[in-house]
């Protein structure tokens, strides 16, 4: 159930949550976003994600100043007001509205908008699944490091693994593994835990970042390198994390079986630890 939405500075019904046809964010993709997690009513790794969406903002210089304070507050208005205790926050800022031009005005107002929609989320239990990937051509550009709404390559792979009903596309630059369209790719091999460096090519994820602080508590050995295709269908295991999936192990990739089609022993356990840390604040 989504009836409200917070459009700049109010909450308004969700139907009428509208934005102006010159808004650089339809335009240009001039806008950057965040998607929180929401599990039982609370927020997850928000701190990370202001952090990430000040970076965000700051590398296109837009003039947004972030009061965390307010937006918790909105937040979790919003989780009330739509009971999506279990969901996504969405939230997106624009460079602003000005008549169409690729160079912007120095000083434009940001437009914010916020929602949030109920989902059910892949969390270790009875109903734990592994899923479907598949490879594809890493078509995007070279600052993914940025957060930005400009998402049609990975839209292409991402409807590219629908087709093959697949969960998600797995992105090759040069042979070497980067990410997923919406999400970090991570393999096992032995005891090593590999995945790519927080560098200009993926996206840093927050999701990411906290399965680190999980790993400094156990004995795998933590790799931030990039991997080839080869040691992707060669892995042990392998996982993918996101806000939206938290750790969902992938379990066949094109036609490859990964553990035998089965989720692993260490996937299942980081996903233990992660869900646990989320349920505990
Ligand atoms: N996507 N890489 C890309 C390209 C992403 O779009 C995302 C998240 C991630 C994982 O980041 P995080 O752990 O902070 O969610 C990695 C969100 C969920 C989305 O676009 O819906």
């Amino acid at each position: 159930m989504t009836n409200f939405a917070y459009i700049n500075n109010k909450f308004v019904n969700f139907r009428d949550a509208k934005i102006h046809i010159e808004d650089r964010g339809l335009q240009f993709a001039d806008s950057v976003y965040e998607v929180v997690a929401v599990l039982n009513g609370s927020l997850i790794d928000l701190d990370f994600h202001f952090k990430r969406l000040r970076y965000s903002l700051s590398e296109l210089e837009i003039k947004y100043k972030i009061n965390e304070k307010e937006l918790k507050k909105i937040f979790l208005n919003l989780i009330n007001k739509n009971k999506s205790t279990n969901g996504i926050i969405y939230l997106q800022i624009t460079r602003g509205v000005q008549y169409r031009e690729h160079k912007y005005e120095k000083i434009l107002t940001p437009t914010l908008i916020i929602y949030s929609r109920n989902k059910k989320f892949n969390l270790p239990g009875k109903d734990y699944k592994g899923v479907k990937a598949i490879t594809h051509e890493d078509l995007r550009w070279k600052r993914r490091d940025i957060k930005t709404v400009n998402l049609l390559p990975n839209i292409i792979a991402a409807n590219k693994a629908k087709r093959m009903k697949a969960y998600e596309a797995i992105l090759l630059q040069n042979g070497k593994i980067t990410e997923g369209t919406s999400s970090n790719i991570w393999i096992i091999k032995k005891n090593n835990l590999i995945t790519h460096p927080a560098n200009s090519d993926i996206l840093k994820g927050v999701t990411r970042t906290s399965i680190l602080k999980i790993i400094s508590k156990t004995s795998l050995k933590l790799i931030e390198k990039s991997f080839s295709h080869k040691q992707l269908l060669d892995a042990d295991e392998v996982f993918l994390t996101s806000s939206g999936s938290f750790i969902t192990p992938i379990i066949k990739i094109d036609k490859k079986k990964i553990n035998n089609g089965k989720i692993g022993n260490i996937t299942l356990k980081l996903a233990e630890m992660y869900s646990k840390l989320c349920m505990n604040g």
